[in-house]
């Protein structure tokens, strides 16, 4: 997509462009990230500096949290699809009916990717379910001070710095949330 503004009227209107992202499918699927995948993504420096710590690093691990994703009523997973490969997930933690709220964790583990878009192609996905399907009323985002990308992402997407809302987080990270209707 790309910003243009009409001469007549002021106006800014954002114009189709064929991006290298927009020759491709860019789906949320309910399966597919692998264990080898998260090895590589987790354990790359890049990638990790934007993860909570308790993240895990070793195959057991990762295949026991992977396995945590499926059939649990406080998560709601879907890994990102762009093309034929998998090239991360997006999804809510701490699902709570009660208070209807939950923590958006987003990872691209594919750094080819990053920068173009599909942060918030993904995160624009993601919100209409989370309030829509899930009646969910108020989103956190925990994210570490220095990760930029990730905060200027969830600003941009309504996102305000919450100072309180209670959740635990790492020295120099901080709690950005949403609530919706
Ligand atoms: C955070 C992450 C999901 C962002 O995804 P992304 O696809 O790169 O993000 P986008 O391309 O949609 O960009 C989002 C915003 O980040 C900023 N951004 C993009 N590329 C950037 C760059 N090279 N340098 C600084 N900021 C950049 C821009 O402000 C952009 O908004 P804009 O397009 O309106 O300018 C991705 O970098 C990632 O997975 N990082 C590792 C894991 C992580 O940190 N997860 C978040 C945990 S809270």
């Amino acid at each position: 997509m790309r910003l243009q503004v009409e001469m007549a009227s002021g106006k800014v209107v954002r114009e189709n462009e064929n991006t290298e992202l927009d020759k491709l499918l860019i789906q949320l699927l309910p399966e597919g990230g692998s264990v080898d995948d998260y090895l590589k993504w987790f354990n790359d420096p890049k990638v990790r500096s934007g993860l909570f710590p308790t993240t895990p690093t070793d195959a057991v691990n990762i295949e026991s949290w992977l396995s945590s994703l499926v059939d649990n009523p406080k998560k709601f997973y879907q890994f990102i699809g762009v093309g034929d490969k998998i090239v991360g997930h997006i999804g809510l933690n701490d699902i709570d009916q009660r208070a209807a709220s939950a923590e958006v964790g987003i990872v691209i583990g594919e750094k080819d990717f990053w920068g173009k878009g599909l942060g918030d192609r993904v995160f624009k996905m993601l919100m209409p379910i989370a309030t829509n399907q899930l009646g969910l009323s108020t989103i956190y985002a925990r994210i570490a001070g220095h990760n930029f990308r990730s905060i200027n992402l969830v600003t941009k997407n309504g996102f305000r710095l919450d100072k309180t809302s209670g959740l635990s987080i790492p020295e120099k990270w901080k709690v950005y949330s949403c609530k919706f209707k």
